[in-house]
């Protein structure tokens, strides 16, 4: 048996030797370490030796099937190595890899944090509301009748249900006024949608920046003195700033905010940036009919609101001339602001 043993591994290391790749490899293993493979076999035949011969022999099978794992694990090591080196041959390994490019922030988002990091810095915390809207908190809530022009069809995008694409981020004030007691002071960015044809100016989405304060005896000064502030910390401290009177259904008075501005190489024009406006007290009433409380009672209440075009402060602060840049996705225009 002794013989027999020394025969198989003899046979064993030879064919290892030989086996050209790993599945080679693998079917000398199988016959010879398998289930049916010929050590085994041959070690089943200790059952039939005395008591003084088993360990002895039991020894030698263990030496002979430590060397063929052992054999079959080194030539594994090696074919292993061969495919490797088969794999690069001709190339360069030493070459630098392609580096993967790294994202940026959009140009839209980076205008957003900016302007909301300012306003945070004044108390404004953020506030959101629904893209999809009803038409009590874009429009009937915010002292905007049904025979306004804003609400026409053609105008505005409606749903079967009756409710519509915001038109702008003026509902986040109902909803903010609705669920918290005042004093609130909220800035709300997001999409607001309108049947706009598109051009360089226009998109039918469209970025705003809302802004919303509510509480005792605020006033046109706070207003002034706010958004002065606003746009000195984002346009630059010298940047002229001026209300130009105005008319929206949910505030009054009312004021347009345009800043003087140069765009390289051109004489500084006056350009529009803001509505905004001390709060109708039409607006306060809707609230207190929701609520059913009189935290919102006109007469114990003011504020003022604004809202923005994030898109408008992206174009300028870039010199973005076609809003459908802002878009299109398309690398080689995004690529510039990171
Ligand atoms: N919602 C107005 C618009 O979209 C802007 C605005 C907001 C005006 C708040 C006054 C107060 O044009």
């Amino acid at each position: 048996m002794e013989a027999e043993i020394q025969t198989i591994e003899k046979d064993a290391l030879a064919a290892i030797a030989e086996a050209g790749d790993e599945q080679a490899l693998d079917a000398v293993r199988v016959a010879v370490l398998g289930k049916k493979g010929r050590l085994t076999q041959a070690a089943s035949g200790m059952r039939d030796l005395s008591a003084e011969e088993k360990p002895r022999l039991g020894q030698v099978l263990n030496a002979a099937r430590q060397a063929i794992t052992t054999a079959i694990d080194e030539r594994r090591a090696g074919l292993e190595g061969d495919a490797d080196r088969k794999s690069v041959k001709g190339m360069d390994v030493t070459l630098p890899g392609r580096a993967a490019s790294r994202g940026g922030v959009h140009p839209l988002t980076l205008v957003e944090d900016r302007a909301i990091g300012i306003l945070r810095r004044m108390g404004f915390a953020l506030a959101t509301g629904p893209e999809i809207e009803t038409e009590w908190h874009c429009f009937d809530a915010l002292n905007t009748p049904a025979d306004h022009p804003a609400r026409n069809e053609s105008d505005t995008f409606y749903f079967d249900s009756g409710k519509l694409l915001r038109t702008h981020t003026s509902s986040v004030q109902i909803r903010t006024m609705e669920t918290q007691a005042p004093p609130v002071r909220i800035v709300a960015p997001g999409s607001a949608f309108r049947r706009d044809e598109i051009d360089a100016t226009h998109l039918s989405v469209f970025n705003q920046l809302e802004g919303l304060y509510v509480a005792r005896e605020v006033t046109l000064a706070d207003l002034k003195g706010t958004l002065e502030f606003f746009f000195h910390a984002f346009y630059g401290e010298s940047t002229e700033v001026r209300f130009r009177p105005h008319f929206f259904p949910f505030t009054e008075p009312s004021f347009e905010i345009d800043v003087k501005l140069e765009i390289t190489g051109k004489e500084a024009k006056w350009i529009e940036v803001a509505g905004c406006g001390m709060v109708d007290p039409a607006v306060f009433e809707a609230v207190s009919g929701t609520r059913g409380d009189d935290a919102y009672d006109p007469d114990g209440v003011t504020g003022f609101a604004f809202g923005m075009g994030l898109d408008r402060l992206a174009m300028i602060e870039f010199g973005i001339s076609d809003i459908r840049h802002l878009v299109e996705n398309d690398v080689r225009f995004l690529s510039q602001f990171s």
